[in-house]
């Protein structure tokens, strides 16, 4: 998989691609990841990527122009099967779509930045937009961060145990049940005693029935669909 991330800060989204998983998986050369500073397609030499908005209001709003010529760039050296724009109004990021993104060979991610992009960018480039939740952060480097994790380590071969994926929260629409490791009692504290039996279909069936109480509990929604 290829990944090409146009941003506005380069430096802020470095960082999570230098270390564990999402490191070993682009030294693997199981992922490429490429930043692309959108000031490099600035429409002046003074770097102007961004102007107010049209009908007034705060805010400043990145151009289509730098946009267009980047993405057009990108897409002259290969194929793209995805556009993704970050941005809080969108649909958010869910397993479901994090499972689909992670068959995808090129991904553009497009991050917005103050009060975003001009719409026509939206409508002219993007093939799918994602929120990481319901609140604003300053940009979408983060959430794009977020979103190349979440997809990253699905590829087959990123994780060493690949069942460990495939049973995380969230793949069955369940959360997690409680883990344990050593010692077997803490202060006090057991272990329950199923875990230590050995005996492990009945160690499945408890895992199971607290994974339903557990998303009961705190996630009821997940349980409605
Ligand atoms: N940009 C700003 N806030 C965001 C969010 N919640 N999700 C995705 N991109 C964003």
């Amino acid at each position: 998989m290829r990944i090409d991330i146009i941003t506005v800060s380069p430096g802020l989204l470095q960082s999570p691609f230098e270390h564990s998983i999402l490191k070993r998986a682009i030294n693997k050369g199981l992922v490429e990841v490429h930043f692309h500073d959108l000031r490099k397609y600035a429409i002046n030499k003074y770097g102007k990527i961004d102007d107010y908005q049209f009908g007034g209001g705060a805010g400043m709003v990145l151009m289509i122009e730098p946009i267009d010529k980047c993405i057009s760039e990108l897409q002259s050296e290969r194929t793209y099967d995805e556009i993704l724009y970050m941005t809080p109004d969108a649909p958010v990021l869910n397993q479901a779509i994090a499972n689909n993104l992670s068959l995808k060979q090129n991904i553009i991610i497009l991050t917005g930045h103050y009060k975003g992009v001009d719409q026509r960018v939206r409508d002219k480039f993007v093939t799918k937009e994602i929120s990481i939740g319901d609140y604003v952060l300053s940009g979408g480097e983060l959430a794009a961060a977020v979103v190349c994790d979440a997809v990253i380590r699905l590829i087959p071969g990123v994780i060493g145990d690949e069942t460990s994926a495939l049973t995380d929260s969230f793949q069955d629409n369940l959360l997690s049940p409680p883990v344990y490791t050593r010692p077997a009692v803490y202060d006090g504290m057991e272990v329950p005693k199923i875990l230590l039996s050995g005996n492990f279909p009945k160690i499945d069936e408890w895992r199971a029935e607290k994974a339903y109480e557990h998303t009961k509990n705190i996630r009821p929604d997940l349980l409605e669909d």
